[in-house]
């Protein structure tokens, strides 16, 4: 099989991250942060080893910043509903994905929150002064996505993070389809909280994430229990990461998850080039083909599209009947194919990987243009 569907989950995963993950259940299966024996202090070094790497590559001066969630969905909810309170408005964009637009939208229906959703430009890419022209003296929090999971294009993020500084509103970026692929270091982005899977461009395995929330932002946690610090206490701890991780954290696939982080940072500039490299050739590619419609621009990180008027489901049906894994639909991001007019069809989303080569791309292409000849 040909696996394009990097987006969705990078497959395969770095090399070492079975490995590590089965070491963590075999030889440190203990629960971290809880007993004082060495089984567990074994299994908390793991986790702070992850969280250690997570800051540098997210250039975080403070791991305990750096908390662990189960999925990017989750990093999003524990920021959405954490930071917003009765009467705050919400600004969000319509690229958003699902993770973002029905949390804010469950929020606005119950009455809680008010939501602005800016459109992008032509070029996809929201500008300042959409984002500027949404903000009102109500606004807490503007939700941004770093790269759009439909189109792929990456959005500047910093000319926005002005924009909420100076009006004193905090940005949440989702970095679900960057970090791993372009630098994603919230410093540098200007966003107060950052949040991002695992399972993705940081090659771990599936049901791990993370949120990075800046210092100074006054930030609820979702859940509330135990962390195996403060027991004397019913309440929440307030030191970090603590606060937000209650219940037993997810070992193993921490564990997997610092070997792709480890592999990344090792090949990091090469991982970024390969990426652009092949998402230029299968946008040259399939730009060639009569019959295909393209929706990612160049310097896309992923690369999506329709052939004829065919059903997204179809084509992708009969690329995985020839062997080749891709996304079609509407990849939980309804926003987004609205504006691309393509709500009925839907789209056929190709995103390769560090393991995919100019071969993959080649056997889609030719797929793809038998099935535009048909
Ligand atoms: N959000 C993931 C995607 O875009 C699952 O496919």
């Amino acid at each position: 099989m040909i696996y394009l569907d990097n987006a969705a989950t990078s497959f395969p995963k770095a090399p070492q991250v079975a490995q590590a993950m089965a070491g963590a259940l075999e030889k440190a299966g203990a629960n971290p942060g809880r007993s004082g024996h060495r089984l567990a202090l074994a299994a908390g070094r793991i986790v702070w080893g992850c969280r250690e790497q997570l800051a540098a590559l997210l250039g975080v001066a403070d791991p305990s910043r750096v908390v662990f969630c189960q999925s990017c969905t989750d990093a999003l909810n524990t920021a959405i509903h954490g930071i917003l309170r009765p009467g705050d408005h919400a600004v969000a964009t319509l690229l958003e994905h699902n993770s973002v637009l029905r949390p804010l939208s469950e929020r606005a229906r119950a009455g809680l929150n008010p939501l602005t959703l800016v459109h992008p430009g032509p070029d996809g890419r929201v500008t300042p002064e959409g984002v500027r022209a949404a903000l009102t003296r109500r606004t807490r929090l503007v939700v941004l996505t770093h790269c759009s999971n439909v189109t792929g294009v990456v959005q500047d993020v910093r000319s926005i993070a002005g924009v909420c500084r100076r009006a004193g509103v905090t940005l949440l970026v989702d970095a679900a389809q960057s970090l791993g692929l372009v630098p994603a270091r919230p410093d540098e982005l200007g966003a107060d909280l950052l949040a991002f899977p695992g399972h993705k461009g940081l090659l771990g395995p599936h049901g791990t994430g993370g949120l990075y929330v800046r210092e100074g932002v006054a930030l609820r946690p979702l859940r509330q229990g135990g962390t195996g610090s403060m027991s004397e206490s019913m309440f929440q701890p307030e030191d970090m990461p603590d606060r937000f991780e209650s219940g037993t954290l997810n070992l193993p696939g921490i564990a997997g998850l610092a070997a792709g982080v480890r592999f990344l940072c090792q090949h990091e500039a090469e991982i970024a080039a390969h990426h652009r490299r092949l998402c230029e050739r299968l946008r040259a590619g399939l730009g060639a083909i009569p019959g295909v419609a393209l929706y990612s621009p160049p310097g896309s990180l992923l690369v999506s599209f329709n052939v004829r008027a065919l059903a997204s489901g179809e084509v992708a049906d009969a690329l995985d009947a020839r062997g080749i894994a891709v996304r079609g639909g509407l990849h939980c991001a309804p926003g987004a194919h609205q504006l691309l007019g393509t709500l009925e069809t839907g789209a056929v989303r190709a995103s390769p990987g560090p393991f995919n080569t100019d071969a993959d791309v080649d056997r889609l292409l030719e797929a793809v243009a038998a099935i535009a000849r048909r």
